[in-house]
């Protein structure tokens, strides 16, 4: 029975990436390689989940009568991009220029929003935890998500705990640019498609994420639609898996990998809309394995940074700092 609208995308409105050759698998629910890839922590489209059928029925007059009263985040950006930064760090961060705004509003305003994008080159991005203020028929939805599946594989891969789930409606063309979570994630996609480019966590080298205390921590600085190779070569050695994802996949996207993802055409409804449900990685094991896994190295690196902006008092003074341990000594 196919429960979600089954529409298309347009595969000449898919932007052109010169790195990827690659296709994340896509298994059955069934298929043994399924849980054998997620136990390697590596990515893979499920496609028969039944994970947010209940959501199928999502649509802008569904949400908009049933989720309630509460206030939403909502984005806009000129460019189509929408990075992410961390709000706090970017009031502090004078120099800091904001790459999207950010609103708080109704779902009301957000359909005005959307609207007003007609017209204009405007882009918007919903993007809110689904917290309790939603209304009853979506709570009735959301307790009919296929929990019995996530919780068993939650438990039979040893993640921590579900820590939100954050519900994203956005624009053909949106595309939330190149950065890694720091949390394991099962991204339901209800309606419309999504490329999604994941890039494995031991490509560091190649992505040059911003310093650790930056306010767009954890988001790579190259814009791989038009890199700039100059101020960072390393990313001609970046190689990407691919999939799109419709109504009714799921992507098993491993903690630490990196991502990047792009609304596609989308027009019943016009818009894309997908829930993501990240969940706390696997508590460290009482004895480390040596050579260290590239997600371990991710979080070394990540704690030496903190460290030494915490040892200084200054994170702007450990670029530095680095700089005269290593260049010359280690540089040879
Ligand atoms: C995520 C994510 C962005 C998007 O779920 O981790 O980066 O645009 N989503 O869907
Ligand atoms: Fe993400």
């Amino acid at each position: 029975m196919a429960v979600f609208a089954s529409g298309s995308y347009d595969p000449d409105s898919i932007t052109k990436y010169s790195s990827i050759t690659e296709q994340i698998p896509r298994r059955s629910i069934q298929d043994p390689e399924t849980y054998q890839l997620i136990k390697d922590s590596k990515p893979v489209v499920i496609t028969d989940t039944n994970l947010v059928t209940s959501a199928s029925k999502w649509d802008l007059e569904y949400l908009n009568k049933n989720l309630g009263d509460g206030l939403f985040y909502v984005y806009t950006s000129n460019d189509n991009r929408f990075k992410y930064f961390d709000n706090k760090r970017a009031e502090k961060c004078k120099s800091f220029v904001t790459p999207s705004e950010r609103h708080h509003v109704t779902f009301l305003q957000f359909l005005q929003m959307l609207k007003r994008c007609a017209r204009t080159k405007e882009k918007v991005y919903l993007q809110q935890t689904l917290n309790d203020s939603v209304g009853t028929n979506i709570v009735t939805d959301f307790l009919q998500f296929n929990w019995d599946w996530v919780n068993k594989c939650q438990a039979a891969y040893g993640w921590g705990s579900l820590s939100s789930n954050l519900l994203l409606i956005g624009l053909e063309g949106n595309i939330t640019p190149v950065h890694y979570d720091e949390q394991e994630n099962f991204f339901a996609q209800i309606s419309g498609h999504k490329r999604c480019l994941l890039f494995s966590p031991d490509q560091f080298d190649c992505l040059y994420p911003h310093p650790v205390a930056h306010p767009c921590d954890r988001q790579s600085q190259v814009n791989i639609a038009n890199p700039d190779y100059k101020k960072f070569p390393r990313f001609r050695n970046a190689h990407a898996t691919e999939a799109i994802v419709g109504p009714g996949d799921v992507l098993y996207i491993p903690m630490y990998w990196w991502h990047q993802i792009e609304s596609l055409s989308s027009r019943i409804p016009p818009v894309t809309i997908s829930v993501n449900f990240w969940y706390r990685g696997t508590p460290l094991p009482d004895v480390i394995q040596y050579p260290l896994s590239p997600q371990q190295r991710v979080s070394v690196m990540r704690n030496v940074e903190k460290m030494l902006a915490a040892a200084l008092g200054d994170a702007e003074k450990v670029g530095e700092l680095l700089r005269t341990m290593v260049e010359g000594r280690y540089t040879q």
